[in-house]
C-alpha cells in the first residue's frame, strides 16, 4: 500500500470517501495526530486495531465536529458534563459519558461509556465534517511507540500501512487531550493534558485526578506501556545530576542527549557543551515541542537526559508522558 500525505486541497474529497468505503485515515488535531474510522463500522474499526497492533480492549475516543452529535452518541448526559463541553468544546478535551447504544462494541471495549471529543484544529473539523460520520481515532503511532505530533512523524512509523495523512502542520497544543471522567461521583482526570485540573476546577467546583495504583484500569489505556523513544532515557532531578549522567552516558561510548528549555541548557553548557534540543522558553513551548524532541532524539542519539520540569499547571502534564517515556527512571 502507498501512504501518502495530502494537503487538505488535494485530499479532503479522497480522505471523506475512504472512511465511507470503510478504510482508516490519518488526520491532524491540535494535539496529536489522529488514525481514524468511521465510528459506526465497527469493520473500519477494527482496522485501525490492526495498524496500530492495539490490544482489543482498549477504548477509541469518538471526535466529533459540532456538539450536536454528542445526544447521538451519549445517554444520560449530566448538566455538568454539558458545562465541561460548553466551556472547552472544540478543544484539548475528551469528556467520558454514558454511551449510546449505537456506538459498537469495538469503539468502547465493551465499557458502558464513551470519550468524546471536539477538536478545534480547522482540518480535523473540516475532515469529520466531510466524512459526514463521528470518528472514532486513536493517536496515530503504533502501539507503545510516541505519538506523533507531524505528518512526517506519522510516515515514519505507518509507511505502508495507510493510504492517506492529511497534512495539517505541527501540532499546536502536542500532547494529548485532557481526559475527564464525567460519569464518576466526583468528575475525575483520567489522562492529564493541556486543560488543567485548575481550569476544571473553577468550571465544576470539584474535580479530582486519578493517581493510585491500576489495579482495574480507569482509562485502559493506562495499564500499557506507553509514549515510548527506542532508547534509554532518565529525568534528572537538577542540572548537576544532568551533567553526571550525561558524562557518564558518553564515559560508556553513547552518544547523549539533553531535552531541556532554553534556560536550563544556557546554564548546562556554561560547565560543558552538551548536545541538546531546545524545547523553548515555558512550559506551553515545552508541552508542545516534547513529543518532537523525543523522535528527533531517538532517531540521532542513543541516550536522553531530560530536565523535571515540575508540578505546576501543564508542566505536570508534561512529566505524565515524561515519566512514561522514561519508564520512571530518575538520576
Ligand atoms: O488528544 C487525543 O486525545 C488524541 C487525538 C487523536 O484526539 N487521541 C488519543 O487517543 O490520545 P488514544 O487512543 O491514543 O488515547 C485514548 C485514551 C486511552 O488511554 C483509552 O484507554 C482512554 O483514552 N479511553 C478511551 N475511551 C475511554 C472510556 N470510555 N473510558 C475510559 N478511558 C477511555
Ligand atoms: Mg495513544
Amino acid at each position: 500500500m502507498q501512504t501518502k500525505i495530502l494537503t487538505i486541497e488535494e485530499g479532503l474529497q479522497i480522505a471523506a470517501e475512504l472512511i465511507r468505503e470503510g478504510e482508516v485515515v490519518v488526520f491532524p488535531t491540535e494535539t496529536v495526530y489522529g488514525l481514524g474510522a468511521n465510528a459506526f463500522d465497527k469493520n473500519a474499526v477494527r482496522k485501525i486495531f490492526e495498524v496500530k497492533g492495539r490490544p482489543m480492549d482498549n477504548p477509541l475516543i469518538v471526535h466529533i465536529a459540532d456538539t450536536k452529535q454528542v445526544d447521538e452518541l451519549a445517554c444520560d448526559v449530566s448538566p455538568a458534563a454539558r458545562k465541561v463541553m460548553q466551556a472547552f468544546m472544540p478543544g484539548a478535551i475528551t469528556v467520558i459519558v454514558k454511551k449510546s447504544p449505537i456506538i459498537p462494541d469495538e469503539v468502547s471495549a465493551g465499557l458502558a461509556t464513551v470519550g468524546i471529543r471536539f477538536p478545534s484544529h480547522p482540518v480535523a473539523q473540516a475532515f469529520i465534517k466531510a466524512c459526514g460520520v463521528p470518528i472514532a481515532a486513536p493517536s496515530a503511532n503504533t502501539s507503545t511507540k510516541i505519538s506523533p505530533t507531524t505528518a512526517e512523524h506519522v510516515f515514519e512509523d505507518l509507511n505502508g500501512k495507510v493510504r492517506v495523512i492529511l497534512q495539517g502542520g505541527s501540532c499546536d497544543v502536542g500532547i494529548e487531550s485532557t481526559i475527564v471522567d464525567m460519569t464518576a461521583d466526583t468528575p475525575t482526570i483520567l489522562r492529564p493534558g493541556a486543560i488543567t485540573e485548575a481550569m476544571l476546577a473553577e468550571v465544576l467546583g470539584e474535580v479530582k485526578t486519578f493517581s493510585g495504583k491500576i489495579v482495574v484500569a480507569k482509562a485502559p489505556g493506562m495499564k500499557y506501556k506507553h509514549y515510548a523513544p527506542n532508547c534509554e532515557m532518565v529525568v534528572a532531578k537538577d542540572e548537576e545530576h544532568a551533567l553526571t549522567a550525561y558524562a557518564q552516558s558518553l564515559a560508556r561510548g553513547e552518544n547523549p542527549v539533553v531535552l531541556a528549555e532554553r534556560g536550563y541548557i544556557d546554564r548546562l553548557n556554561k560547565v560543558r557543551a552538551v548536545n541538546f534540543i531546545d524545547l523553548g522558553k515555558d512550559e506551553i513551548d515545552i508541552m508542545r515541542n516534547i513529543y518532537a524532541a523525543m523522535h528527533t532524539a531517538q532517531d540521532k542519539y542513543n541516550f536522553i537526559v531530560c530536565q523535571d520540569f515540575g508540578e505546576d499547571g501543564v508542566a505536570s502534564s508534561v512529566m505524565n508522558r515524561v515519566n512514561k517515556a522514561s519508564g520512571g527512571k530518575r538520576v
